[in-house]
């Protein structure tokens, strides 16, 4: 397998020592459960200063992770700093995520300049560095390589120069652009993002929306033959095989993990904040993509537009640091916090603050957050999938309402059940959320009880063997 982000991070405390801890984001969550197969090697990219200190201790590269990571072999790469960072932060980060998620301030960005040749230069050196890991391993013609997301979309098809033997799948945790916003991106590159993917065998993504743009994608902007019955595109002599695989929840090991003394205490703490008042939740990484922003706008509408709500309803919202070395993504955070304290100003009272907005990294409250919850909000304006959509209702103590964006690849799913918004539309979240808190105790857990079968659906490791079965069929 092959991701940016693996399986443990290294940091250096005050002694100096290194310490290790698993790594985040949805992505791991997903490949973590299957890596305990010690037939597995993991291949990531070092991603700190603390991270390269660690292996180059390391022989090779190969961490001695001691059951750390499951049980799989874990190689991470030392990418030179400023490659890293312009493949990351700048090729990424700022234009592949932005393109995929409609992210861009069109009047002004984005601008494809000089400075990105050279950044996407330095995409290339980042990819050929994986699809080199991945290509020299002791693995014959029975190997199946299985790259993640959109940091790698040129190293199936480097990969498949290497290692013409291997059998391919890349699979897409984002959602995909719909191809007059794909155009955005200069044309060479448009093309070399598709045909780095359809170097694969398979090629997987997280619904059947995003499995459509990308086809949109292969047959305007390539000319590729796209067959739409069979799922599969012929493009330069080769054959790839489209498959949509949802990404679900291991039920039993969240509510396991939720029981944990360190959840329950959270939940003692945050029980004497909240008292009787009803709970909405929201749990995301600080990302613009999640619409945190006009989240909060929603919740001041539902305070204005039905006051019987004032002093009997808070928002918990557990906002998580992300992506700080983008300067987009530190005002993002400042205006969040801004507008949160704008909103406790205006309407709190000594004994009543409207919301409580958490910025520091902790788990054990998310999913106390998600247990106490009678409303989880989940409203980004396009998201892959978003496993929070999925955690909540398995983990929620009373049945909890959930109202979801429509453009988030969970909806697929859950859309019967949840209550559905359109994520811009602040005053019909408002009217959401309070219809949601209204909603009679029966319908609300009868809703929550469907939720969560659906959730616990396609735990991770059926989703993984879902795609090397695909891959397999090829
Ligand atoms: C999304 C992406 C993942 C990424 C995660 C966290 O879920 O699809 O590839 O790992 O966000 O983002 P980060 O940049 O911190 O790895």
């Amino acid at each position: 397998m092959a991701s940016n982000r693996g399986p443990v991070s290294f940091s250096r405390g005050d002694d100096g020592e290194l310490t290790v801890k698993r790594g985040g984001g949805g992505v791991v969550s997903g490949l973590s459960s299957v890596a305990s197969n010690e037939d597995v090697l993991w291949v990531c990219a070092a991603l700190s200063d603390a991270d390269r200190a660690a292996i180059r201790h390391a022989h090779g590269g190969m961490l001695d992770l001691d059951g750390t990571a499951g049980g799989s072999a874990v190689r991470m790469l030392d990418i030179p700093p400023n490659i890293f960072n312009r493949a990351y932060n700048t090729v990424a980060n700022s234009v592949l995520w932005f393109v995929h998620h409609m992210l861009f301030d069109i009047p002004n960005r984005p601008q494809f300049g000089l400075a990105f040749r050279r950044d996407w230069a330095a995409y290339r050196d980042y990819n050929l560095a994986f699809a080199e890991a991945l290509a020299d391993t002791s693995g014959g013609s029975d190997t199946r390589a299985v790259i993640q997301d959109y940091h790698l979309t040129l190293a199936p098809r480097m990969l498949r120069t290497l290692r013409p033997e291997f059998k391919i799948a890349h699979f897409s945790h984002t959602p995909w652009a719909p191809v007059d916003y794909y155009r955005l991106l200069p044309d060479d590159v448009a093309v070399d993002v598709l045909e780095g993917i359809l170097g694969a065998d398979h090629a997987g993504f997280l619904c059947q929306r995003w499995a459509d743009a990308f086809l949109d994608c292969c047959e305007h902007v390539l000319g590729a033959d796209v067959d739409r019955n069979r799922q599969q595109v012929s493009h330069a002599g080769h054959r790839t095989g489209i498959g949509v695989h949802p990404l679900g929840v291991a039920a039993d090991e969240l509510i396991s993990r939720g029981s944990q003394a360190d959840v329950t205490v959270r939940i003692s703490s945050l029980r004497e904040v909240i008292c009787d008042r009803k709970l909405i939740v929201r749990v995301d990484r600080t990302e613009l993509s999640k619409n945190i922003v006009r989240g909060l706008a929603a919740y001041r509408e539902l305070l204005l537009a039905h006051p019987q709500w004032q002093g009997k309803v808070m928002l918990l919202s557990l906002a998580y640091p992300s992506r700080h070395d983008l300067p987009e993504y530190r005002e993002y955070t400042a205006s969040v916090q801004r507008l949160a304290r704008a909103i406790d100003e205006e309407f709190g009272s000594p004994d009543w603050t409207p919301i409580l907005l958490q910025t520091n990294d902790d788990y054990a409250r998310s999913l106390a957050g998600y247990r106490l919850a009678d409303v989880l909000l989940v409203n980004p304006v396009r998201d892959g999938m978003n496993l929070v959509a999925k955690e909540g209702p398995i983990l929620s103590d009373r049945g909890c309402v959930l109202v979801l964006s429509r453009e988030a690849g969970a909806a697929a799913e859950l859309a019967d059940d949840a209550i559905m918004i359109n994520p811009f539309d602040v005053a019909a979240t408002a009217a959401a959320l309070h219809e949601a808190l209204v909603m009679p105790d029966e319908e609300r857990i009868r809703r929550c009880q469907s939720l969560r079968s659906k959730a616990g659906a396609v735990p991770p490791t059926a989703w993984f063997a879902s795609q090397l079965a695909a891959l397999d069929a090829q």
